[in-house]
């Protein structure tokens, strides 16, 4: 998402419009779910734990940054578990009447999918506790002091909650989940194996080398390598034969301006100005921000994440610096003394002037 709306073909987001298109790809079963192997199979050993039990599982946490798979795998636990499926949003839970609905219209052993959990409100989240320890929730009729509390049975029911923010959680909150799945970023071969999937789901020819070429500009997201795949599937069927090859993924990324890192064009000029015109930093953000044309915010919370990842910018107390790789990334040499070098024995006296803010 930039600054203007017009959202990047690597943003981790979910544009409005591709929900459809999410959904056609989306793994019904654990077996399908690609990679994530420690979450998989501690999933898997809850759920046929419990199917052995007869019971309902642990409440269920999924944590992980978007674009991961939490919507995902809790389609997945009701399918595994045979069991209905109700959606809803922290945000979406306006009054805690609304939740106490819900929990007691829940048939036994639903699955309740309560997606960015962590923006539940502080009313309705203390409902939500008894009803995940107790099953029973207490629902306060009438105002003042003629108000009384009715406790009201709910159905032994499974939580399904994801999370982008565990960190905001409270801790009553998060003690409440038997179990908690951390979902982790995804490897260039894990997207590899994805891409092979969702290619043969929507019948679109891709080469191994193709998928190569696409899978390593996908930010460790499978939401992302699957954006991808389409946009390079419109490339190939218009400007070529329908082949996805390395060639043809290559020239589609260009045309999207997606660089061999999954950098887009507002992430190559913050680290083009980072290097061209502060010799590499340190910089503060708001005088990076101004060069690119974009707000400090944009800067910071779109750009930025992703290239600390790579290990192309450092934060540091003095400001933003470029790593060497940014610099070899833009095809220049990095100078001696630049951060993260091992200081150059041979190098000559002269410094290059890293403290230009
Ligand atoms: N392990 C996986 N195997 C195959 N496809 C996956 C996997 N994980 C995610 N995907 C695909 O990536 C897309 C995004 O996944 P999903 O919607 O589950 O992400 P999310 O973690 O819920 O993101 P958000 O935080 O934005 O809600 C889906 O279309 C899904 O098909
Ligand atoms: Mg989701």
């Amino acid at each position: 998402m930039s600054a203007d709306g017009e959202s990047s073909p690597v943003s981790a987001y979910a544009a409005d419009e591709e929900h459809d298109a999410e959904v056609n790809v989306r793994p019904r079963r654990l077996a399908e779910f690609i990679a994530q192997d420690r979450v998989r199979e501690q999933l898997q050993l809850l759920l046929a734990g419990a199917a052995r039990r007869g019971d309902p599982p642990d409440h269920i946490l999924l944590a992980g940054p978007p674009g991961l798979g939490k919507t995902t795998l809790a389609n997945i636990v009701a399918a595994e578990l045979g069991a209905a499926l109700r959606v809803t949003s922290g945000p979406a839970i306006e009054r805690s009447g609304d939740l106490a609905a819900l929990l007691t219209s829940l048939g036994p052993g639903d699955v309740l999918f309560i997606d960015e959990i962590h923006r539940i409100a502080r009313p309705a989240e203390e409902l939500l506790y008894s009803a995940m320890e107790d099953f029973r929730v207490d629902v306060v009729v009438g105002k003042g002091p003629g108000a009384t509390a009715i406790p009201l049975d709910v159905e032994p029911f499974t939580l399904v909650g994801a999370t982008t923010r565990s960190g905001l959680l409270t801790s009553p909150m998060r003690d409440r989940f038997g179990f908690v799945a951390h979902l982790d970023f995804y490897t260039p071969a894990q997207l590899d194996a994805l891409l092979v999937r969702s290619a043969r789901i929507l019948g679109v020819a891709l080469t191994p080398e193709g998928a190569v070429e696409i899978a390593g500009r996908s930010r460790g997201t499978p939401r992302i390598a699957n954006r991808l795949l389409r946009r390079v599937r419109d490339f190939a069927e218009v400007r070529a034969d329908g082949v996805i090859t390395r060639e043809v993924a290559f020239a589609a990324l260009r045309v999207y301006d997606v660089d061999e890192r999954g950098l887009d064009r507002l992430d190559r000029a913050v680290l083009t100005a980072l290097v061209g015109s502060f010799g590499g930093g340190p910089v503060g953000l708001t005088t990076l921000a101004v060069a690119v044309g974009e707000q400090p915010d944009t800067v910071e919370e779109v750009c930025e994440p992703y290239l600390v990842r790579a290990g192309l910018l450092a934060r540091t107390p003095r400001g933003r610096v470029a790593t060497p790789a940014a610099w070899t990334h833009l095809g220049r040499t990095p100078p001696p003394g630049t951060f993260g070098t091992a200081p150059d024995q041979d190098a000559p006296d002269e410094q290059p002037d890293l403290f230009d803010t």
